[in-house]
């Protein structure tokens, strides 16, 4: 069996992305020792190495990984070994042009960029296992080799490819999944616009086309491209296994970036031995703590609440946004220990040193231009030691108050054309009510659909328009059994086609909710509804209204104006021995924390009420102890009330009563007893 923990690290894991193929050889010996000064205990090697490893087709030159490996190892720093399967050389696209994915426009890609693959096509697939074997033949046995890194990111740049090989891909795909051209035609519901196949080889991928294609194709072809990527990564890793025995494999995840909506995570984190994550702050105005710490709970969630590793995030600005700002004093700090507090085993970077040429030597670095006296560098260098000093952290898992229904599905559907209101964003609305349940200081724990919700007294359902009947099921089941859900509009409307349940919406879930939606009528830009609490409060919705028929709900807000005036706005349905809230308008901030307040009071959630907006405390367990991590992400210096009295790791004083964490600063108390 692989290990689950990168072989032979005995702290956190603290470094990042090395490309020491950069910079001549005379840097290495600084850099190694500036990553000794620093505390570094991993680098990721290799990644994009691929031209310099394999210079000429069958011809190796291992000679300069076999030195930084050694030179590595010879300081004690642990070695996380790319496949540099993510961008193949200039030598193999001129054999093969037909390896480089085409648009669904028919524009086929150029080289010269990264990540520019058709991952179905076949000279890819046996030269990237090539490479990995000779890779792995070469390292079996080198000291460093703590794991492997396969690949970079599937998914993006590129999430699909619409080539002819794609084409006879998707086919067999379907065969496989469907078994008949007539079972594909049922579930596509092929009747439609005369769209029927009388055989399989007339399907080809979803390309442009002269108007709106068939959705349940779309949706389908994104579970192909997802399938496929991981056919790679899954015969990269299997030669891995079988070469390395022991030695995890991972590679690394975007869990939670728009940018990649592309990949079903829920998937993939059963097919790695370690699930790893990057992720990279979006300056969007909104605040930035609140979706790294979503990132985080969403990755822990996808290892099935094991430990996990962040494997890249920045230590000021990234380059690749419209406008990149600078981090300020202490937020590299407060991010790194952030997604340590919600389960990674450490806090890796791109990259190491900063590059001077290319694409990215906008981006920043450990060891930025300026060098060592820098800001970036003396708070790398106090990093390390506080990574150090969390070291017995290592195993414990992050415990969790709530659960959030995530599915890559769901939303892959929901972007399809043609929706009622293209004004409707589907992870808005997951980031809303997350960012809603941060408020309320409770740590959330993402869960698919059709998994045990049994362990949380409250489950929040964003707008989970696609929904199985084994999903409804188990939500109805949650309820009866006694659990609380809050489920927002647009949920349980279709099935895996995206064909729409039988009857009255909400298929899935219309009689834990007690009600049917008898129509949708989302709302114009910049109009809003008033409504009305039967406590006399009074809320706005936008984006989207519902005409809410109760069957057996109690309204609780009622639409006070607008097309669908009179109706329910917001429902409670006592299930079984539980409750279901459903809200059928976009509420903002104020409104959903309204909500979430009488949600949390018939759940008999414990939200912590003695805590200020954005100071974050959130706990990992297990045999070493109890942590509990306190984040200071405002300007002020706060007192955060403990239960028990304990040891803080971070200035090794002891902690009793309150807390003292000052303005933007983390304390990490392991708690007694
Ligand atoms: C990541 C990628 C790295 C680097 C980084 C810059 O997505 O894996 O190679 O490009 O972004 O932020």
């Amino acid at each position: 069996m692989p290990e689950t923990t990168p072989r032979g690290l005995t702290r956190l894991a603290f470094g990042g992305d090395y490309n020491p193929e950069q910079w001549p050889e005379s840097v290495w010996q600084e850099d190694v020792r500036l990553m000794r000064e620093a505390g570094v205990t991993m680098v990721s090697v290799g990644i994009f190495s691929w031209a310099l490893l394999e210079p000429r087709p069958g011809v190796y030159d291992f000679g300069w990984l076999d030195r930084i490996l050694d030179l590595l190892h010879d300081n004690g720093i642990r070695v996380d070994l790319g496949t540099p399967t993510v961008v193949p050389p200039a030598w193999f696209y001129r054999a093969h042009p037909d390896a480089l994915p085409v648009t669904a426009d028919g524009v086929r890609l150029a080289f010269g960029s990264r990540g520019a693959i058709c991952h179905s096509n076949a000279h890819y697939r046996t030269a990237a296992t090539t490479i990995t074997t000779q890779l792995a033949e070469r390292y079996a046995d080198h000291p460093a080799l703590a794991m492997w890194h396969v690949h970079n990111e599937y998914g993006v740049p590129v999430s699909a490819c619409y080539c002819d090989s794609c084409a006879a891909h998707f086919r067999r795909w379907l065969a496989t999944t469907y078994g008949t051209v007539d079972a594909v035609n049922e579930a596509w519901g092929t009747a439609f616009w005369g769209q029927r196949y009388a055989h399989l080889d007339e399907i080809d991928p979803p390309r442009t086309a002269a108007t709106v294609g068939n959705p349940g194709q779309a949706l389908d072809y994104k579970r192909f491209a997802d399938a496929t990527m991981r056919e790679n990564f899954v015969a990269e890793r299997d030669i891995l296994h079988r070469l390395t025995p022991g030695v995890p494999v991972t590679t690394n995840f975007m869990v939670a970036l728009s940018q990649c909506d592309s990949v079903d995570y829920w998937a993939w984190g059963r097919e790695v031995d370690i699930v790893t994550n990057d992720h990279y702050l979006i300056t969007d105005g909104r605040r930035t703590h609140v979706n790294l710490a979503m990132a985080a709970d969403l990755t822990r969630s996808v290892a099935g609440g094991a430990p996990w590793l962040l494997l890249e995030h920045s230590t000021s600005g990234v380059n690749w946004q419209p406008r990149n700002p600078a981090k300020a004093p202490g937020q590299m700090a407060r991010n790194s220990l952030g997604h340590v507090a919600r389960g990674s085993e450490g806090a890796m970077f791109f990259q190491w040193r900063q590059s001077r040429r290319g694409a990215e030597k906008f981006h920043s670095a450990m060891v930025p231009h300026g060098g060592t006296d820098t800001r970036v560098w003396r708070e790398v260098v106090e990093l390390g030691a506080s990574l150090d000093s969390l070291s017995t952290v290592r195993g414990t898992r992050t415990t969790a108050d709530v659960a959030v229904l995530w599915d890559w599905h769901s939303w892959w559907a929901q972007t399809l054309d043609w929706r009622p209101s293209e004004d409707h964003d589907p992870r808005e609305r997951a980031d809303a009510f997350y960012e809603a349940l941060y408020d309320r200081h409770l740590t959330v724990d993402f869960a698919h659909p059709e998994a045990d919700l049994s362990a949380y007294p409250l489950v929040v359902v964003p707008a989970l328009y696609l929904m199985t009947e084994k999903a409804g099921r188990n939500v109805r089941e949650y309820v009866e059994n006694g659990g609380t859900v809050v489920v927002s509009y647009f949920s349980g409307i279709v099935d895996q086609h995206d064909a729409v349940h039988e009857g009255a919406h909400p298929g899935a879930l219309r009689d834990v909710l007690g009600l049917t939606v008898e129509e949708f009528s989302p709302l114009l830009p910049g109009q809003a509804v008033r409504i009305a609490g039967s406590d006399g409060s009074e809320l706005t919705g936008d984006v989207w209204t519902e005409v809410v028929v109760p069957r057996g709900a109690e309204p609780v807000w009622t639409y006070a104006d607008g097309l669908t005036a009179g109706h329910p706005a917001v429902t409670r349905n006592r299930h079984g021995r539980g409750t279901a809230w459903y809200v059928s308008t976009r509420l903002g901030a104020q409104g959903l924390d309204a909500l979430l307040g009488w949600a949390i009071e018939d759940a008999g959630v414990d939200a912590r009420a003695d805590l200020p907006r954005d100071v974050e405390v959130v706990r990992r367990t297990g045999e070493s102890g109890t942590y509990l991590f306190a984040i200071n992400h405002t300007a002020a210096d706060v007192k955060v009330p403990l239960e028990t009295d304990g040891t803080e790791l971070l200035t090794g004083e002891r902690a009793a009563g309150r807390l003292p964490v000052p303005a933007g600063a983390v304390r990490v108390v392991r708690l007694d007893g």
